[in-house]
């Protein structure tokens, strides 16, 4: 089922996600909803405040990258209750776009390595190191689980050059192609 996807300016997105329990109902159609969600607009992350659940837990699948990023070829996850416990210093500033911010496309530097550990869909462990476009993915994603959105990361210039916009989405008007929730609606 494509769920709507919860737009810049509503609170979930602003909330610190709580950890998911074990026993946590529905876990697997809930990824299954948030998947086919992701694809249907056309995203390559999808985290759990994006649909309107404060919850640590986040979709990945970045293999339409991988032409121009090899490292994203077949990088597909499920994290749940993902922590990043090492970044590197080396960072590198790359565009990004967000399905909760349709239209805005900002550069955000970021880690350009990072060692994170979460856990799977069938709740094992993983600890994985990852670089380049997917590090990217992964920290835009694990961001949304902190309450915080990729634009949060630029200046206040290119934040103010994109007010209009903001604006746009949160009252609704904002042009999108897939099911949305805007504040203003
Ligand atoms: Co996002």
């Amino acid at each position: 089922m494509i769920l709507p996807v919860y737009l810049y300016g509503q609170p979930v997105l602003r909330k610190e996600a709580e950890e998911v329990p074990e026993d946590y109902a529905g876990l697997k159609e809930l990824i299954g909803n948030m998947f086919e969600t992701m694809y249907h607009a056309d995203g390559v992350g999808l985290a759990a405040p994006q649909v309107g659940l404060s919850l640590r837990l986040l979709v990945i699948d970045a293999d339409v990258m991988g032409k121009n990023f090899p490292e994203c070829e077949g990088f597909k996850r499920i994290m749940i209750n993902l922590d990043i416990v090492e970044s590197s210093e080396e960072t590198i500033a790359l565009e990004e776009g967000c399905l909760s911010l349709p239209g805005v496309h900002e550069k955000v530097e970021r880690a350009s390595k990072i060692r994170i550990k979460y856990k799977d869909a069938d709740w094992v462990e993983h600890e994985e190191e990852i670089e380049g476009f997917a590090a990217r993915v992964v920290q835009h994603e694990c961001e949304h689980l902190d309450g915080h959105v990729f634009i949060d990361n630029i200046s206040a210039i290119r934040r103010q050059l994109n007010k209009s916009k903001l604006n746009n989405i949160i009252k609704g008007t904002a042009r999108c192609s897939y099911r949305a929730k805007a504040v203003g609606k």
